[in-house]
């Protein structure tokens, strides 16, 4: 199997010179574009995560901050990043929900090969996409990732909308022992086959979740607020307290409509994005809580605080001006004319057993669990990671128009991710989604099914997992090939 995985990268790497990437309404010319440069370091160091404490923790993060710097550019730019690994491990960085053509996708032993310790690798893209966006290693991500490894890409659209601010809020957590140090506790089968492996301190930019947290307003200020959420298995309910927050974006893509938050609080899956536009008008010197509520029977966690200034008010009514960000131009399916393709997902702790294919063998998934580190099927296999995997769970061609059915036979919730290509959600149990929203990452409920719709216009060998990181290494992670 490395030997088709060998000629597929060769084949994929002489594709690399004349692939194009997908089309988009407005192109924009070759002379036109601009190279933005960036230098990412992935290393071993040490930080401040609570600036009010001399105690110093051990991360592996980018450039000496954490996490890593934030990459942003212009839409229609040409980023070229150069990762230099200066990690105990071997690496390799993915640029989530970011359409590049498939070498540049950043999965090891499938778009390319590891990049050794010691060793750099240059990443070069087409930016089609305007919108909020991430990147983090692909390699043992569900180590790598929660040991800290992940920033923010912006990629500013032509117009945006008319904001005073624009703040970028990277939400994660870390697992810490009584020292502060992490504990290093990667790939448990306790965690693979439960909810994942969580943090016990929140995070908001690399620094303790809590008051000290603060966004900085004047009264009258329309604020942008971009959320990120690039914890490996936990996800977020948002509120923030006094204020109607808009939705104008989910995983950097802009909406028709804006949506009106939700009261009870914004789900965001790890993997997911969403942009919020909030106008403050409430009085100089007020102090605003943004909470955290995703356990339903624990109290609220206090991320931070928006928090004005004395300054007088800036305007007294809320700017006029729409706050619609300007949708990309994604490839729209035919609903009509679509395939229908199937993923079926069992397996876990809790539940029916689960048979599947595990290295060619049909296995009780519940009696292997400890042995081989599996948890999880897709469409009744279980395999392990990138270069070890089989074979693709489907072949589309170039062009199709595709619905994607995934069904969860399994009691837990999945925010599910595929590379290459963004979707619109068009069906949730069976039932028609009037907002058909474009994701990259989709949240699955227990025992919910899921449509998805896409042309599969990016060729190339994708990945397609669960973005718990210890689900995906448990047998939640194959690849859509598109040819
Ligand atoms: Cu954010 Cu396959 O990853
Ligand atoms: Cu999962």
């Amino acid at each position: 199997m490395l030997v088709r995985r060998r000629q597929f990268l060769q084949s994929a790497a002489a594709l690399g010179a004349s692939l194009a990437l997908p089309a988009v309404a407005a192109p924009i010319a070759a002379s036109a574009r601009k190279e933005s440069r960036f230098e990412l370091i992935p290393a071993d160091f040490k930080v401040a995560l609570d600036p009010a404490s001399p105690v110093q923790t051990g991360v592996w993060s980018f450039n000496d901050r954490f996490p890593g710097p934030l990459l942003r550019f212009r839409r229609g730019d040409r980023a070229s990043i150069t990762v230099r690994n200066q990690l105990p491990q071997e690496t390799a960085i993915h640029w989530h929900g970011l359409r590049v053509p498939n070498g540049m996708d950043g999965v090891p032993g499938v778009t390319q090969e590891p990049i050794p310790v010691g060793g750099r690798f240059e990443y070069r893209f087409d930016l089609p996409d305007s919108g909020t966006y991430w990147y983090h290693p692909h390699q043992a991500s569900f180590e790598q990732v929660p040991r800290g490894l992940y920033g923010a890409l912006i990629v500013e659209e032509d117009k945006p909308p008319r904001v005073d601010r624009d703040e970028v809020w990277v939400l994660s957590d870390i697992k810490l022992d009584e020292r502060r140090q992490q504990v290093e506790d990667f790939g448990r089968i306790l965690d693979i086959a439960n909810d994942g492996r969580r943090g016990n301190q929140l995070l908001v930019n690399g620094l303790v979740a809590g008051p000290e947290r603060k966004i900085a307003v004047r009264s009258g200020e329309r604020l942008r607020l971009r959320l990120i959420n690039a914890a490996s298995a936990r996800f977020f309910k948002l509120s923030i307290e006094g204020h109607a927050a808009s939705i104008v974006a989910w995983d950097g893509q802009g909406l028709e409509l804006p949506q009106t938050a939700p009261a009870d609080g914004i789900v965001l899956g790890p993997g997911m994005r969403v942009d919020l536009i909030l106008d403050c008008m409430e009085k100089p010197g007020g102090r605003f809580e943004i909470r955290e509520s995703a356990r339903p029977r624990s109290p609220a966690i206090v991320l931070g605080v928006i928090a004005y200034t004395a300054q007088p008010a800036l305007r007294a009514k809320p700017l006029a001006t729409p706050i619609l960000v300007p949708p990309n131009v994604l490839p729209e399916p035919d609903l009509a004319k679509a395939s229908d393709h199937y993923i079926m997902f069992q397996g876990g702790m809790r539940g029916a057993p689960t048979i599947g294919m595990v290295d060619g063998k049909p296995s009780r998934i519940q009696d292997i669990m400890a042995r081989q580190g599996l948890a999880w099927t897709m469409n009744y296999n279980a395999q392990h990671e990138h270069a070890l995997m089989h074979e693709p769970l489907l072949t589309l061609s170039r062009g199709e128009h595709v619905i994607l059915h995934m069904v969860n036979e399994t009691d837990f919730v999945h925010p599910m991710h595929l590379h290459g290509h963004f979707f619109r959600v068009v069906g949730i149990n069976g039932v028609a989604n009037p907002a058909r929203e474009w994701r990259d990452t989709v949240i699955m409920a227990p025992r919910q099914s899921i449509d998805v719709a896409f042309i599969a216009d990016n060729p190339g060998e994708w990945m397609y997992h669960c973005h718990i990181l210890d689900h995906a290494a448990g047998g939640m992670m194959g690849t859509i090939v598109v040819e």
